[in-house]
């Protein structure tokens, strides 16, 4: 399976244990930003899918793997939307509770991850009804995008 699996898996454990570490309750801005964290990795997990089907000389994994990219396709553009929903609670409630902190690197790397993610469902969308080569490659980028800066929010700053 693509490295990209993983990396996946791993961001997500990460986080979920330097939450443990420091809440014995996770309050609720820290669950919705969880919960769009959770479905940003798993729509992502579809370029380890792809990665793979393309690159992989087994036939039978290729089917498998196309097959469940199939079944899990008419969910994808729900699942970016409503990771988008969430995040825009996340931050909501975050600048409603504490104001927006200038200084603070945490809410620049939620700023550049949320621009990212408003572009990421934007050309999911325009690609669904107008599609592109030039729109596909711009979704993929947005994606890596979208990744480093969610793994720059949650793990370093
Ligand atoms: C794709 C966008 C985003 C995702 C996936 C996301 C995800 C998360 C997650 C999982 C956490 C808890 C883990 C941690 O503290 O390291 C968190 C914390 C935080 N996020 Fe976001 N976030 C996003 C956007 C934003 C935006 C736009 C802002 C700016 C308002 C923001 C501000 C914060 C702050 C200040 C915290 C720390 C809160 C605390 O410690 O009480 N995030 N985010
Ligand atoms: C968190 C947000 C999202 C992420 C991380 C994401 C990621 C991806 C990835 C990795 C692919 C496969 C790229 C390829 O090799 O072609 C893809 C394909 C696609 N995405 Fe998204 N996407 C997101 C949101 C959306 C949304 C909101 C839509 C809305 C319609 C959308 C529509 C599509 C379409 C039409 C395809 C091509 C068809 C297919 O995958 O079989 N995406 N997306």
């Amino acid at each position: 399976m693509s490295i990209w699996l993983y990396i996946n898996i791993l961001l997500f454990i990460t986080v979920l244990f330097s939450l443990a570490d420091q809440y014995a309750h996770l309050p609720i801005h820290i669950m919705f930003g969880l919960a769009g964290l959770f479905l940003i990795l798993f729509n992502w997990t579809r370029h380890a899918f792809f990665s793979t089907i393309r690159n992989t000389p087994d036939r039978k994994k290729k089917i498998k793997l196309a097959t469940i990219s199939k079944r899990i396709y008419p969910f994808h553009r729900w699942v970016g939307t409503t990771a988008l929903l969430l995040i825009i609670l996340h931050a909501a409630i975050i600048i409603h509770r504490f104001g927006f902190l200038w200084m603070n690197m945490k809410m620049w790397s939620g700023v550049g991850a949320i621009i990212t993610l408003i572009c990421m469902v934007l050309s999911g969308w325009f690609r669904l009804y107008f599609p592109s080569v030039k729109k596909r490659r711009m979704h993929i980028i947005f994606g890596f995008l979208l990744f480093f800066f969610v793994a720059l929010h949650t793990v370093l700053f």
